[in-house]
């Protein structure tokens, strides 16, 4: 029996990657690696220096000299992970709505895009992760055990993302969240590099009418089912 050691969990935002993935990761034992985190801290590390996210070659550059590091939580403040930039936790201010507007244009750089990608491939090489992104099962671990791609309606992704960002204290209105998620939808789908798509070997699961606990226990589901082949 082969043991299914690398998961590719893929889909747009708020499609319940996150807390779907840190839950069977948690489940397994397995480390749980969100990518969305990376193309986050280069975007705040841009805008914090005062690059425009329109020079592809600085952006890129920033991308590639940055130090990134995804740490278990290092404060209890219900976070799934402590990012660290240049050795600065950041992981509250890559989630600040200006890193929201500019994040999709610097994942669609290809330089930043192969910077990131391999540093993720090295991460999923050595196994027993839950990998969570855009271009999982496609394009990092295209030979993953297990690719799942999570979906659902717009209307209910942005009730989601609209829920958390009120829950943080911060203001939004409902509308806002909803018109930036279907901008970065269309720029992450129509991107040239790595495009936003299911596999075409991922199970593909709409999780707009299913809770959070309902979709585990269907990947654990088929998690298993993997181990058994
Ligand atoms: O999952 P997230 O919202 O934190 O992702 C932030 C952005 O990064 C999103 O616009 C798409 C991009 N991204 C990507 O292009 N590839 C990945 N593997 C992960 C995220």
């Amino acid at each position: 029996m082969t043991v299914a050691s690398r998961i590719a969990i893929d889909g747009p935002a708020a499609s319940g990657k996150s807390t779907i993935g840190k839950m069977v990761a948690e489940c397994l034992g397995y480390l749980y690696f969100d990518t969305g985190v990376m193309y986050r801290a280069v975007t705040w590390a841009s805008l914090e220096r005062g690059i425009p996210i329109s020079d592809e070659v600085a952006v890129t550059r920033l991308a590639q000299e940055l130090h990134i590091d995804v740490t278990r939580p290092t404060v209890a403040d219900r976070r799934q992970y402590t990012v660290l930039v240049d050795g600065v936790d950041v992981t509250w201010e890559i989630r600040r709505p200006e890193v929201d507007a500019a994040v999709s244009p610097v994942s669609a750089y290809p330089g930043v895009r192969a910077a990131l990608t391999a540093q993720q491939r090295r991460i999923g090489a050595a196994g027993r992760v839950v990998m969570v992104g855009r271009d999982i099962g496609t394009v990092v671990m295209p030979d993953a055990d297990l690719k799942v791609y999570l979906d659902a309606a717009v209307a209910e992704r942005a009730r989601r993302r609209y829920c958390e960002i009120i829950a943080r204290g911060e203001p939004a209105t409902y509308e806002d969240v909803l018109r930036g998620m279907e901008e970065r939808d269309a720029i992450d789908s129509s991107r040239a590099t790595a495009p936003l798509c299911a596999a075409p070997d991922a199970v593909v699961l709409d999780t707009t009418r299913l809770s959070i606990e309902g979709v585990v226990q269907v990947v654990m589901r088929l998690v298993n089912q993997a181990q058994e082949k």
